[in-house]
């Protein structure tokens, strides 16, 4: 089974307090969003392979050490895991992107497809599967299997607050996947919110309702 990871360093959670207010405004929800994604990124990059290479300083010659030419790719789940992007990119200038469309039918809270555009060459790529909220876990399993299915091997899933259910749901389907979180809450209210969550996470961060 897939780890869990819970990213408990007081400036992602800091922020995470701040991201859960409802007083908070698009505005800043969105720059929040994007910090906390890149301190996120910071931790999840720890295991990237480093290759020695020699550099010469002011001073001397040395060995130093550089990331070794990972092809890494990130994957927002739309609309929301777009948000999270800008701040990943921060860190990892050169990934490429792809996108998964999904949303999640209000009645049946079962993801629906709408469009998945990815890089030609993910099946060599590592690849983090970004998004806000991981509820029932309905999007991100569909979004696991529509990049299987293309051919994707290496993912990790990233998300800010996961709910019980939708971790237990991912491991139970994807059970290779690791999965990084800022955040485990207690648990869905009847419309498949996460309690306490931080509401609608596409609404806050593009200010539609
Ligand atoms: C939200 C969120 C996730 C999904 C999580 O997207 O961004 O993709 O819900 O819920 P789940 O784990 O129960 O599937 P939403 O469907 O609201 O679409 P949006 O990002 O376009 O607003
Ligand atoms: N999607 C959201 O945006 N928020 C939730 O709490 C659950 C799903």
């Amino acid at each position: 089974m897939g780890n869990l990871y819970v990213f408990d360093h007081p400036m992602i959670q800091h922020k995470l307090t701040y991201i859960r207010d409802k007083t908070t405004g698009t505005k800043e929800f969105r720059e929040l969003v994007d910090e906390v994604a890149m301190l996120m990124a910071y931790e999840i990059t720890r295991d990237l392979p480093l290759q020695e290479v020699e550099v010469e300083t002011p001073v001397t010659r040395c060995k130093s050490k550089m990331i070794a030419g990972k092809k890494l790719g990130l994957v927002p789940i739309l609309r929301a895991g777009i948000g999270m992007v800008d701040g990943v990119l921060k860190l990892i200038p050169a990934a490429k992107v792809g996108h998964v469309g999904l949303y999640r039918d209000p009645d049946t809270l079962e993801p629906v497809e709408y469009y998945v555009k990815l890089p030609s060459d993910i099946s060599e790529r590592d690849l983090i599967v970004i998004d806000p909220m991981l509820a029932t876990g309905g999007s991100a399993v569909a979004a696991i299997t529509a990049l299987k299915n293309r051919g994707a091997r290496s993912m990790k899933l990233m998300c800010l607050i996961a709910a019980p259910e939708g971790i237990q749901k991912v491991q139970e389907m994807h059970p290779d996947i690791d999965i990084f979180v800022a955040a485990v809450d207690e648990m869905l209210n009847d419309h498949g919110y996460i309690v306490p969550g931080l509401g609608d996470a596409g609404d806050r961060l593009f200010g539609t309702k």
